[in-house]
């Protein structure tokens, strides 16, 4: 599949918006024409951050009818499980680092009604997937090491999606590719020419006067992908 033959999602990260107006930031990459909103759920253990839990997932979920996918940056996700799904999460993705029990926690989260992501740190080989990939629904590079927003893209990431996207079509499987971190108007094109189909933005939305502008213009550069 070429890059202009897969439709291009564009999830903006609330990490960088401005929490105490959260529903008016929704608002504005609503009307930029967002596909779906990350969330950051981070626990000062896994990673050296705090941000947000259930309750404010179930509050966005109020005000907006976006998908809402759960990034979770936690060290125990198999306790929370449920509480985001209940929350609203269209999709919950855990850090493969945490769990030696990864096909459990896959399968429990699609039991509970969610897609099941798995997200891979930049020092965390693709081959930590290759035994679940009948389990995911969406797998997410991390192209910064996890914890904070505006941090630069680490290059290596460009081959390993293209190694992900070698794994995936090798069982078959159309789970999404999705990166995070440090994606801006500069290295759009090339990760989806990589096979990237969720480019995920925090700063490059959030951090400018315009979020609604920032967000086509995202898509504008990813449509000029090869
Ligand atoms: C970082 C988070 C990201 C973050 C990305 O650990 O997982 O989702 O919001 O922010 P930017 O796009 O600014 O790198
Ligand atoms: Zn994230």
């Amino acid at each position: 599949m070429t890059a202009s033959e897969r439709t291009v999602r564009i999830a903006p990260s609330i990490l960088s918006a401005d929490f105490a107006r959260l529903a008016d930031e929704v608002a504005r990459v609503e009307a930029g024409g967002a596909d779906l909103l990350h969330l950051d759920v981070m626990d000062g253990h896994f990673v050296p951050n705090l941000t947000i839990g259930p309750a404010i997932v179930a509050a966005l979920k109020r005000v907006t009818t976006l998908p809402l996918e759960v990034h979770l940056m936690i060290s125990d996700p198999d306790r929370y499980l449920d509480a985001f799904v209940k929350a609203g999460a269209s999709t919950v993705i855990v850090h493969a680092e945490v769990l030696p029990h990864l096909h459990r926690t896959l399968t429990e989260i699609r039991r509970l009604g969610a897609q099941a992501g798995v997200a891979l740190n930049p020092s965390t080989p693709v081959g930590a997937i290759g035994d679940v990939l009948d389990q995911l629904d969406h797998v997410l590079i991390m192209s910064v090491n996890p914890g904070f927003g505006g941090q630069q893209f680490i290059p290596h990431t460009l081959p390993k999606l293209s190694a992900v996207r070698a794994l995936l079509e090798s069982a078959g499987s159309a789970a999404p590719i999705e990166v995070d971190g440090g994606v801006d108007l500069s290295n759009v094109a090339a990760l989806v020419n990589a096979g990237v189909s969720i480019l995920v933005a925090g700063s490059a939305v959030f951090g400018t006067p315009d979020p609604a502008a920032a967000v086509r213009a995202l898509r504008a550069a990813a449509g000029r992908a090869k």
